[in-house]
């Protein structure tokens, strides 16, 4: 097992009603900014069970934050905590919510050029350039990213997504009502078991360092997605089925199962590249390049491709070679099971589109990825290639 430090101070409220608690973890005379995304959050009460749950604190809203959240949107944000002197965020939403709740939290409170802090990538920002963010809250509507108990965020600015970390931005708290999320739309809900399973696979397919509890909880997590994704998607209210997904989801990236083994994220990198550039749904991008990189990769993922089929697939019988192609088709088949598509072409992108993601790669230094860095352009190139 590699050394790790591991640090995660959130807490964790679960379950219906969970979110009257909030009143004891936000100061009384609190002066609370409330984010939210476009209309979902209004549409089916949140809102309005929020507002209840806060009592008599003084409330500012900011709505529109969208999906893959921009920069600018953010911006005004800032302006807005800065001219009502506001003391608390509390993000109502999905990954795209909390993300940009977080760059909030920190632009508020920097006083250089605000977009210096999207140029970090995966290096945390650290106490020499900033040493205070405004706390937040979190209420989860949408599992899937894990942003409800990491400190990191993905911002957008101009035809990029930059990965924004630091230790300020860990939510004091989240609520995790499974209730609060029976209204998505199945896609979503589809790319969130997505998201949670490959967040998951980042972080366990790689090479064995005899991290026995990360990959025992990998594997549990990926077994529990694999059981209740479709039953999820198919019967929306079924409490358990989705609070399990919930669980999952914040699990698979909470920075326990990264601690003391190497990590991927080339899935997410080219990912982020296909929504940029298309608008592809951050889940949808992963649902076709997982399957592609892990028959490219197959050479350096050998050991634990094995194991993956073996722990989480039950496949013991044929070659090596057999059981690593038979765990492939099997994930490929789960995305597909979960009504999302799994191949380029299916998203109208063609061969000819190629080099232009390539030169996005290259002009946001993506260039030397994976948990060996030896994913050059080159690879990434046979990858895309192969997700036709
Ligand atoms: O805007 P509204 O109207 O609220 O609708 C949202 C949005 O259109 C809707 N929605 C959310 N909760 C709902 C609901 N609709 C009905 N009922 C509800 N209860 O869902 C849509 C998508 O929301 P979004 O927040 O964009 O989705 P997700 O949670 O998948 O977040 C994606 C973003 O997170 C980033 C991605 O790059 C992307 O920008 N990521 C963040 C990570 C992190 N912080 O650790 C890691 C991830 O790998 C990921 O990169
Ligand atoms: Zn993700």
């Amino acid at each position: 097992m590699l050394n790790f430090n591991f640090y995660n101070p959130t807490r964790i409220l679960f379950g219906k009603d969970m979110l009257n608690n909030i009143d004891q973890l936000i100061p009384a005379d609190a002066n609370v900014l409330i984010t939210y995304g476009g209309e979902s959050a209004k549409k089916y009460g949140t809102l309005e069970k929020v507002k209840t749950a806060l009592g008599n604190r003084r409330i500012h809203y900011f709505g529109g934050i969208e999906p893959n959240p921009h920069y600018e949107t953010l911006l005004k944000a800032v302006e807005a905590v800065r001219h009502n002197r506001i003391d608390f965020l509390l993000a109502i939403g999905g990954g795209s919510v909390i993300d940009g709740t977080k760059f909030i939290a920190l632009a508020a409170s920097y006083e250089g050029e605000p977009l210096d802090l999207l140029h970090y990538g995966f290096t945390p920002i650290g106490p020499d350039t900033i040493k205070t963010a405004i706390p937040l809250g979190t209420v989860l509507t949408l599992p899937a990213t894990g942003s409800e108990m990491n400190c990191g965020g993905v911002i957008s600015y101009g035809q990029g997504k930059y990965p924004v970390f630091s230790e300020l931005v860990f939510p004091r708290f989240s609520v995790l009502d499974p209730n609060l999320t029976f209204t998505l739309p199945k896609i979503q809900v589809a790319n969130g078991v997505i998201d949670a399973f490959v967040h998951t696979t980042e972080q366990y397919l790689t090479y064995p360092v005899d991290g026995r509890i990360q990959d025992r909880i990998s594997e549990g997590i990926l077994q529990t997605l694999i059981e209740i994704g479709e039953n999820t998607i198919a019967e929306p209210e079924n409490y358990d089925a989705r609070a399990n997904l919930v669980w999952s989801a914040t699990l698979a990236l909470n920075g326990l199962i990264c601690a003391g083994v190497p990590q991927d994220w080339a899935t997410h990198m080219i990912g982020h590249e296909l929504t940029s550039l298309y608008g592809i749904d951050h889940g949808q991008t992963l649902a076709i390049l997982l399957p592609s990189l892990l028959e490219i990769r197959r050479e350096q993922k050998h050991a634990k491709l094995l194991q993956y089929a073996e722990r989480v697939w039950n496949i013991t019988e044929g070659s090596e070679a057999v059981r690593i192609n038979s765990a492939i088709q099997k994930t490929r088949e789960f995305f597909e099971s979960l009504g999302v598509k799994t191949r380029l072409s299916d998203y109208n992108i063609s061969k000819d589109q190629l080099l232009v993601i390539i030169k996005q790669l290259k002009a946001h230094g993506m260039t030397a990825l994976s948990e060996t860095q030896d994913l050059s352009l080159d690879v990434s190139r046979k990858i895309l290639e192969n997700a036709l």
